[in-house]
């Protein structure tokens, strides 16, 4: 999270006029919301595809969608048919019945990952907290690791939710100070270091948990060959590997997972975000029945999980990946954004890193801050978020097409100049 105050001379963009609907919006959630986020000041009443509107009628392209919730744009008329078929139906079962939505839904998120059970959740947290429960619940049952003592290596940088367990791994400060005391049972080693991986990994260690991409550290790209070098050593040495593709999964890379690039399989995927197409939070660990059989009735759950409108917007999504279309969209749209933000490099931008309709942009920090950058982007009509300091992320929805590209690249040319 980058602080424009912390800037000699840096200023917050264009403040709403007072009076206008912008302002009296912004004012009422300063002041009846907990300040858990720092919005950009725009207020978003519609949206429709790549475009979103305010409450004053102006219209943005989103090049954010959602943390790559949105990754099929806002209102895709069929995950809005799916869910309004189902809200006609059913809405809720609780797990204490089966509905005609899970089956299926599960059936086919499995085979798309090429696994053979689904743990359903609900918020990306919620999953990647399943997946550590999964892998020390494996630890002691399948790998013989005595009670107490399973370790799991992450990753320097790693972002993986908010949740107490989750934070306590985490090295941002923003997210992880004074909510102690932590959850044991981490080690953390350099993003894309093999050999560090290998000297933390002993006999207790029953999974490595990684992003393979960190999207949130700024979309970081380990060095070619690491992903598969993980996949090795964790077969090796009889650990699980658990990819993280809340946020690099489902199409967004080029593939409809990130580990694809590689050609590597984990043991165990974490998803999330855009499997609830934007409409409502659904989340899975996908896994063999080697692992995910280590869960036992009442062992773990959650009262919306797996519910028949989650289920029935994920098998939505699901079937819109089935068909690889957006995953080539992703491919080629993206090698085309890849090449203008190229000529970025050396003209107020430090660096760049694509992967597929994905991308960090370090601005050249003597020029402005991410948090500056996202607020000249705003004036021009283009939405996106800075990550650290002043990086900005871009993760367009995948319905994008050339038009918005050329948009998009053309708000940045100016705001560098
Ligand atoms: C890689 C990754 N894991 C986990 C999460 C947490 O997901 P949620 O915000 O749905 O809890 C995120 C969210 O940005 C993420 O990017």
């Amino acid at each position: 999270m980058s602080d424009t105050a912390a800037r000699p001379g840096a200023r917050e963009h264009r403040s709403p006029d007072p009076g206008t609907p912008t302002h009296a919006h912004i004012s009422l959630a300063e002041l009846w919301l907990a300040s858990n986020y720092h919005p950009l000041p725009v207020v978003i009443s519609h949206a429709e595809g790549a475009w979103v509107t305010d409450v004053e009628g102006r219209r943005y392209l989103d090049a954010l969608a959602g943390y790559s919730a949105l990754n099929f744009g806002h209102l895709h008329p069929a995950l809005v048919g799916a869910a309004r078929a189902q809200l006609d139906r059913l809405t809720l079962t609780s797990r204490a019945f089966h509905s005609d939505r899970l089956g299926p839904f599960c059936r086919d998120l499995a085979t798309l990952a090429g696994k053979e059970l689904v743990l359903p959740m609900n918020t990306g947290a919620e999953a990647v907290e399943t997946a550590i429960k999964v892998a020390r619940r494996w630890g002691y049952e399948v790998k013989g690791v005595p009670d107490g003592q399973a370790r799991i290596v992450v990753m320097a940088g790693n972002f993986h939710g908010r949740t107490t367990t989750i934070i306590s791994f985490s090295d941002d400060p923003v997210a992880h100070d004074h909510y102690g005391p932590y959850t044991p049972g981490f080690d953390t080693v350099p993003y894309g270091d093999l050999g560090a991986l290998e000297a933390a990994i002993t006999d207790d260690t029953v999974a490595v948990l990684l992003e393979p991409i960190q999207g949130e550290g700024g979309v970081i790209l380990p060095p070619d060959g690491w992903l598969r070098g993980v996949r090795d050593l964790t077969r090796r040495t009889n650990v699980l590997m658990i990819a993280d593709e809340i946020q690099s999964g489902l199409g967004r890379t080029g593939s409809t997972f990130a580990c694809d690039l590689e050609g590597v399989v984990p043991d165990v995927y974490i998803l999330g975000k855009a499997l609830g197409g934007g409409i409502v939070p659904v989340s899975a660990v996908v896994a063999d029945r080697d692992v995910l059989g280590v869960i036992t009735p009442g062992s773990h759950g959650s009262t919306f999980g797996g519910n028949p409108l989650g289920a029935a917007v994920g098998h939505a999504v699901v079937d819109l990946l089935a068909t690889g279309e957006y995953q080539q969209r992703a491919r080629h749209l993206g090698a085309e954004l890849a090449a203008g933000l190229g000529e970025l490099v050396g003209h107020g931008v430090d660096a760049v890193r694509c992967r597929g309709l994905w991308a960090g942009i370090d601005i050249d920090p003597g020029l402005m801050t991410g948090r500056e950058a996202c607020h000249r982007l705003l004036e021009r009509g283009v939405l996106v978020k800075d990550t650290h300091g002043s990086t900005v992320r871009l993760a367009p929805p995948l319905v994008i097409g050339e038009a918005e590209i050329a948009i998009l690249l053309d708000a940045l040319r100016a705001i560098l100049r």
